[in-house]
């Protein structure tokens, strides 16, 4: 069963779905302004592709200053042509375009309970545009990978101290060697065909497609091929989740997950068939199947998949729903990607708030 999020069962409101309180859908719901922290209106989470400006953004540092005059991307470590690349030098490459869906692995933390630290973000830390740029791969081929390299590294040009009185560092990631040289893995210059915004890392990005957004480095500075698994802060700090076994894992792929964007919680519907949409995305495989519920997962049917259906990208659905009668109705949906993932009815709880997947019921009232 999926519990009612509504304070009194049979009242239109759903406590924890304050998105519909916002003041405006035209910008981005902020949650922090230093450093920039917001997140997509929820009216924008039926769109297939989020447009530029409300792209949700996370970032941990101030958003640094770029110079283009003196502005390169230093590659190194275990290649044998070590060097400094400018702009021009990534944009000659081979140009390849990909719509990808990007959650931030914080994403719907808020509806956790116990509550956990962290930006308590709703449902909008989750966005979707095309990308364009050159295949990282090209780069690393370029530079020619030596023998013993294990990882690569990847620096952003944006630096602070994420824990109050701790050390300064910059935003430092790594990839597996089979995860950066894979084709699909891109160093973008483009956003939804316009030059990257700086709030989502000009001029360059690592767009690292059906993970969680962390590993997508913004405003890169620096790639390092190295022979070792690099720890981190934001590697083996922050972004892991303790398994079943009691040990700590990076975070990597996005889980199965899916939302209904329509109608939004606490709506008072007319007694009458329905359109219910939503969103559904895994970082794993494609959407195979949604199923909805009307009676708070007591029983599920399948909705129809519509729009595009694209590898990276996320999966829109709809279904019309008749009501049987009016009343209150805890409507939810589910998701289950072609490898067979299904998304869980209830989140693993963790202290990071991380993953938060589980099925997250709409409360409604279909008037008399
Ligand atoms: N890259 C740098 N350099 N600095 C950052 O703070 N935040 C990461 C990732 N890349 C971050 C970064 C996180 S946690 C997420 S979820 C995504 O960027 C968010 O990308 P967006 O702001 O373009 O949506």
């Amino acid at each position: 069963m999926v519990p009612c999020t509504c304070s009194e069962a049979g009242v239109a409101t759903a406590v924890k779905d304050q998105t519909q309180t916002r003041p405006s859908e035209q910008t981005l719901v902020e949650i922090d302004k230093v450093p920039l922290i917001g997140e997509t209106p929820q009216s924008l989470l039926q769109n297939w592709l989020t447009p530029n400006p409300l792209f949700y953004v996370r970032n941990h540092f101030d958003t640094p200053e770029i110079e283009m005059s003196s502005w390169r991307l230093s590659v190194d470590g275990f290649v044998s042509e070590p060097g400094q690349l400018n702009f021009y030098d990534v944009k000659r490459l081979p140009k390849y375009t990909s719509t990808i869906t990007l959650e931030c692995a914080g994403n719907n933390r808020s509806d956790l309970e116990p509550p956990t630290p962290g930006n308590q973000f709703q449902a909008g830390a989750v966005s979707t545009a095309v990308w364009a740029g050159a295949a990282l791969k090209d780069i690393l081929e370029e530079a020619g990978i030596e023998p013993g390299a294990r990882q690569v590294l990847f620096e952003g040009a944006d630096s602070g101290t994420p824990v109050p009185g701790g050390p300064e560092m910059s935003y430092l990631r790594s990839l597996p060697m089979e995860v950066a040289m894979h084709p699909d893995t891109l160093v973008a210059y483009e956003m939804n065909q316009e030059e990257l915004p700086i709030e989502h890392g000009y001029p360059l990005r690592l767009v690292v497609p059906g993970w969680y957004g962390m590993a997508s480095v913004k405003w890169l500075s620096g790639i390092k091929v190295i022979d070792y698994e690099f720890e981190g802060f934001f590697q083996t700090d922050r972004y892991v989740i303790e398994n079943d076994d009691g040990v700590w894992e990076p975070i990597k792929e996005m889980s199965t997950k899916s939302l209904i964007s329509s109608p939004a919680g606490g709506e008072v519907l007319a007694n009458k068939p329905t359109c219910v949409a939503g969103m559904a995305w895994s970082g794993n495989a494609q959407i195979k199947n949604v199923e909805f519920s009307s009676d708070g997962g007591q029983t599920w049917e399948q909705a129809t998949l519509t729009g595009p259906s694209e590898r990276y990208a996320w999966q829109q659905w709809h279904m019309t729903w008749t009501p049987p009668a009016s009343g209150h109705y805890t409507l939810a949906c589910r998701a289950t990607d072609r490898l067979g993932n299904v998304q869980p009815i209830k989140t693993r709880w963790n202290a990071g708030g991380y993953v938060v997947n589980g099925v997250r019921p709409v409360c409604v009232t279909v008037a008399a």
